[in-house]
């Protein structure tokens, strides 16, 4: 039998209504009628940064790299063509099209009967496919000699033609020109090649190729197939830009969103701080572009239904770097930073930034309700910069929750002294990042089991489980890493009073172009492809439910005693409880839920994600390997018999009566 479920086409394997095998069974009591909390819609979001290409070359639909010449090396990612023709290709920035992005090509070309161009090769390589509809724009400049035509084609890597227009007439000032086509074939690594014919000099810039069937058919928009994958999540929200990009490697390279706003050509460009970070993952061609800006990362999140939660820089770079500070007294243009965006996001049209808001076509307020002040800073520096931020935010915006960091581990002498000097200070809610080995993870189920349930809340912002895999410098998506983080993910839903926002970091990796991983979701130029932690992420996300309710055995809340994690939630809204149970044992391993305070129709799901070993991942040749299935169960007088599987992620999904 096929039934669709939230986007996936699942298979209803069997009716799993038990004998329960063997050995022990484990009793688990389930009272589904005492609600202990509330769990805030925010509990499972993402947590995106323009990290492993994820913005330029991932989600932002942009097929062009370098397509405005601002790299370093201007001709980066540009080859020079000759067709039977002879020129030159000279960068240059006089006289410009735009003077945030100044430079440009002058294209000298003789090629009367011949042609003369450049040719483009993408974010390793230009993916396309068939019969869709390419978008192509430059900006050009006749600046001397005989018309000149130029040629746009789309080539494969054996130089087959796959589609392409002309264009002539340009004129003798900056126009920006636009034409479609189609692409005959389907393609992961075709190029684009500009060629020229006639004999004069031509100006060029923000040369651009974007698909028409972007997200929402958006123009400068991004790439469908990630964000119907972020979107599957049902992210409660989304932080962006980042993580360290906020930072910068110095304060010259940090994150400013007003440079990220307006019309994409006027958007400064900088150097991606992730470039060269990585030692043995270095990306000379990695740059930020800001196509994706401001804008578009409030609008995504519109999109997705998600709270948006930009993280802004305090006035301090990368510690791990640089480590520059600006001196408390001379913090406004940060504070101003701050106090500006949430008036472009949450102001009227006749405040300033609103009405820019409104002019860039988004009049409706984005009902901003968070603000990050800084990343992942420490010590004193951050402390003094983070009381100035919060002392101006909430006497001017008290409505706004402010987020505030906690530095980069999870425990040590950073993490007390900056909890111990937030607790006198008035976070909504203090970041928590671990990247910890999945021992970490099993051993952390109950974390946050002795937190204060009257503090202030915790947002574990950045977490993955990083272990060390046979012969590589450094961790895959393996099942084992899934596992241990959903073992773990029972002890964030449990203590959903203190835990009120949780992402898992990062987000998304470039098979070709990463830095940094393991990473939540992979892609390359023409597919995408969740992990087993993905796949985890969901099965919690789509089962957040409304109020965390007691799974109990023996009175105690399970968090690992005899391999087994579990906790249950009630979803009012739907009429539904959802138990999440996790057997990090090898043997397989029976128990009964007995249900307390309420009634439930006689027959409910189980889903199950589990994989042959604790070292298999998915990949682009094999995307679901590991792959939830689900089952049915029954309910027999208030029970649910069931046989977890070895190293398995179970969801338990049963209506209740109203
Ligand atoms: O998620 C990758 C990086 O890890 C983030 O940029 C940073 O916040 C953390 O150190």
């Amino acid at each position: 039998m096929k039934k669709k479920v939230m986007n996936w086409i699942i298979i209803i394997t069997m009716i799993q209504s038990v004998p329960l095998s063997a050995q022990q069974v484990q009793e688990i009591t389930v009272t589904a009628g005492k609600p202990v909390s509330e769990i805030q819609p925010t509990m499972w979001g993402v947590f995106f940064e323009d990290i492993n290409f994820a913005a330029d070359g991932g989600i932002y639909a942009e097929l062009v790299k370098n397509r405005s010449f601002e790299f370093t090396l201007p001709l980066m990612g540009w080859r020079l063509v000759r067709e039977n023709g002879t020129g030159r290709a000279v960068p240059t920035f006089y006289s410009p099209a735009n003077n945030a992005n100044p430079h440009y090509i002058s294209v000298y070309v003789d090629a009367e009967s011949g042609g003369f161009g450049l040719s483009n090769e993408g974010f390793r390589g230009i993916g396309v496919k068939k019969d869709n509809e390419y978008t192509f724009s430059i900006f050009a400049r006749n600046s001397g000699g005989s018309p000149l035509r130029m040629k746009v084609e789309l080539l494969s890597p054996k130089g087959e033609v796959l589609g392409g227009i002309e264009m002539s007439g340009f004129t003798s000032s900056w126009k920006r020109y636009q034409a479609s086509f189609r692409s005959s074939a389907t393609m992961l690594k075709a190029s684009l090649r500009l060629i020229f014919s006639g004999k004069g000099t031509i100006d060029i810039d923000m040369v651009s190729l974007f698909p028409s069937d972007t997200w929402k058919g958006r123009p400068n928009g991004l790439r469908k197939d990630i964000i119907e994958m972020i979107a599957d999540l049902k992210p409660g929200f989304i932080r962006f830009p980042g993580g360290c990009i906020v930072e910068g490697r110095d304060l010259t390279n940090r994150y400013q969103w007003k440079n990220t706003i307006g019309p994409v050509e006027e958007r400064k460009m900088i150097i991606n701080r992730w470039n060269m970070e990585i030692r043995d993952r270095q990306a000379p061609d990695y740059f930020q572009s800001f196509g994706l800006g401001f804008l578009e990362y409030f609008q995504l999140a519109e999109d997705l239904g998600a709270e948006p939660l930009p993280i802004l820089n305090c006035g301090m770079s990368c510690q791990f770097n640089a480590g520059e500070v600006v001196p408390l007294t001379e913090l406004d243009p940060y504070i101003q930073d701050a106090l500006d965006l949430i008036e472009f996001a949450n102001g009227t049209t006749s405040t300033k930034w609103g009405a820019l808001r409104a002019s860039l076509g988004h009049p409706e307020p984005f009902n901003l309700k968070y603000i990050g002040v800084g990343n992942e800073q420490w010590e004193e520096q951050y402390i003094e910069r983070y009381k100035v931020f919060e002392k101006e935010l909430q006497q001017k915006h008290p409505e706004i929750k402010i987020v505030s960091g906690s530095g980069p581990s999870s425990a040590g002498q950073y993490f007390d002294y900056a909890w111990g000097e937030l607790n006198k200070l008035n976070p909504a809610l203090i970041d928590e990042h671990y990247y910890m080995p999945p021992d970490w993870f099993l051993k952390n189920a109950g974390r946050y089991d002795n937190y204060d349930r009257s503090g202030i809340k915790v947002f574990a912002g950045e977490y993955a489980a990083h272990g060390k895999d046979a012969g590589e410098p450094e961790s895959r998506n393996t099942w084992i890493s899934a596992l241990a983080e959903a073992a773990f993910m029972t002890g964030l839903e449990r203590n959903a009073e203190v835990v009120n926002m949780a992402s898992y970091a990062p987000l998304l990796a470039h098979i070709e172009a990463w830095q940094w991983r393991p990473d939540l979701t992979w892609f390359d130029n023409l597919q995408v492809i969740g992990t087993p932690n993905y796949y985890v992420q969901k099965l919690f996300s789509t089962h957040r439910g409304t109020h965390v309710i007691p799974a109990l055995t023996d009175g105690k809340s399970i968090t690992g005693a005899d391999s087994l994690y579990a906790s249950a939630t009630l979803d009012k809204n739907a009429s539904m409880v959802c138990i999440k149970l996790v057997n990090t044992s090898s043997s397989v391993k029976p128990v009964r839920i007995n249900l307390e305070g309420l009634s439930f129709q006689a027959t409910g799901t189980i889903e199950t994600l589990k994989a042959k070993g604790l070292y298999e991942f998915n990949s682009i040749t094999n995307p679901k390997l590991i792959y939830p299935s689900i089952a049915q169960v029954t309910v027999s007088s208030k029970k649910v018999d069931t046989n977890l599987d070895a190293r398995s992620v179970n969801i338990i999904v049963l209506e209740y009566k109203k």
